[in-house]
């Protein structure tokens, strides 16, 4: 049997929908979408434009302010690079994945942009008051994740963009860990750029994510990748209009083909369901968990703080790759060590230098069986007894 719990890294299983749309995509139709004006090109294009509509219903958006990258990590990039102009003002926090230290690094290194890094408080909280007051009048952009990939702990963001929309910069966050597992509605919120995984909480194939452009920041942001669109190919200068301004190259088709089947099965209903069901088997796991002395449990509890699916833990004696091959290779359980590209949560837990944590996530397929199974291998590889 195998037990899947690296839904952070992308979600498995895809649901049959997906799966039987990604196959009838590419046994009938298998043509690029945007160019061509034959039958299957234009299928091919209703099909892309399909799935941009469905992620614009699911987030509350307008269509057309919806990018299609080929993972989180591009559109965070575009979003960074896209905004920020030599001797700009960025802050952001300790906690973020290198997607957004890496970028930000560049543009410190090679651009003079100071990049103020907050450190979240015990609780592992960014206040919007901490962020109030490391605002300058350089600040062009504060970019926060929603919520963190080592330990699950959700940021206030629509509240941080709230302070950040009355200072006027620009307010982005990154949301691959919580897209899918929550309802989130953009034309409501103050933030300017929001961007996802296709292929993690959304449910859709690896190769695809989402950048949505708000319109403050429409006439700001530039292309970070130049080239065909399909649209006024005359012209060498990249279309200004959204979202072909963004969109150059070839769309991933069987991808984009598949995210839009996994749109097409949520509401916010549903995604509130969710978000109640996972965090149900995040606090039954946890309080198992904590029975176990052996075992070092990461992070405010779920009881106590708003986290996500993501647990984060170290079993004494051992190093978090071998308890990860242990229960690969004895439970059937994939979950993943390391420090998750995020070194700064690693820093502020103080298993920076030990090889990180073993992180497992949850996704809306787990069952509370899937839970007991994981909760009872790790206490028996930890060697027990319950505390
Ligand atoms: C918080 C966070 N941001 C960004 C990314 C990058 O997403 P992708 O793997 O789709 O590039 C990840 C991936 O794990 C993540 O957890």
């Amino acid at each position: 049997m195998r037990f899947y719990f690296d839904n952070a890294a992308t979600s498995f299983p895809k649901s049959p929908a997906v799966l039987a749309a990604v196959d009838a995509y590419q046994r009938e139709c298998g043509a690029a979408a945007g160019r061509g004006g034959y039958r299957s090109a234009i299928a091919a294009g209703k099909l892309v434009e399909g799935c941009r509509s469905e992620a614009a219903r699911l987030l509350h958006s307008a269509a057309s302010r919806l990018i299609f990258t080929f993972n989180g990590t591009d559109g965070l990039n575009q979003a960074i690079l896209g905004v920020c102009r030599p001797g700009d003002h960025v802050i952001t926090s300790t906690w973020e994945h290198n997607s957004v230290l890496r970028p930000l690094r560049f543009l410190a290194d090679r651009f003079q942009v100071e990049v103020t890094r907050l450190v979240p408080n015990a609780k592992g909280q960014v206040t919007p008051d901490a962020v109030n007051q490391a605002l300058t009048s350089r600040t062009r952009l504060v970019i926060i994740q929603h919520a963190s990939n080592v330990l699950g702990v959700v940021q206030p963001v629509t509240e941080i963009a709230d302070v950040v929309r009355t200072h006027g910069a620009l307010c982005a966050v990154d949301a691959a860990q919580t897209a899918g597992h929550r309802p989130i509605s953009l034309n409501d919120s103050a933030i300017d750029l929001w961007m996802t995984s296709g292929h993690k909480g959304f449910g859709g194939p690896l190769g695809t994510g989402l950048l949505y452009i708000g319109p403050r920041v429409e006439e700001q942001i530039e292309p970070r990748r130049w080239g065909g669109t399909g649209t006024q190919s005359e012209d060498d200068r990249q279309p200004s209009a959204i979202p072909d301004r963004f969109e150059s190259g070839n769309f991933n088709v069987p991808g984009l083909v598949g995210l839009g089947a996994a749109l097409s099965e949520g509401t916010d209903d549903i995604l509130a369901q969710r978000q109640q069901h996972e965090r149900a088997l995040t606090i039954e796991l946890w309080d198992q968990l904590a029975r176990c002395p052996a075992i070092t449990l990461y992070g405010p509890s779920p009881q106590d703080a708003d986290r996500i699916g993501v647990i984060s833990l170290n079993v004494a004696g051992l190093a978090p790759h071998e308890l990860a091959t242990i229960l690969d290779e004895h439970y059937g359980i994939e979950g993943r060590a390391g420090l998750h590209c995020a070194p700064g949560v690693h820093r502020w837990l103080g298993t920076l230098e030990t090889g990180g944590t073993y992180r497992v996530s949850l996704g809306p397929a787990h069952t509370a069986g899937d839970v007991a199974h994981l909760a009872r291998s790790l206490i028996e590889v930890a060697g027990g007894p319950a505390k």
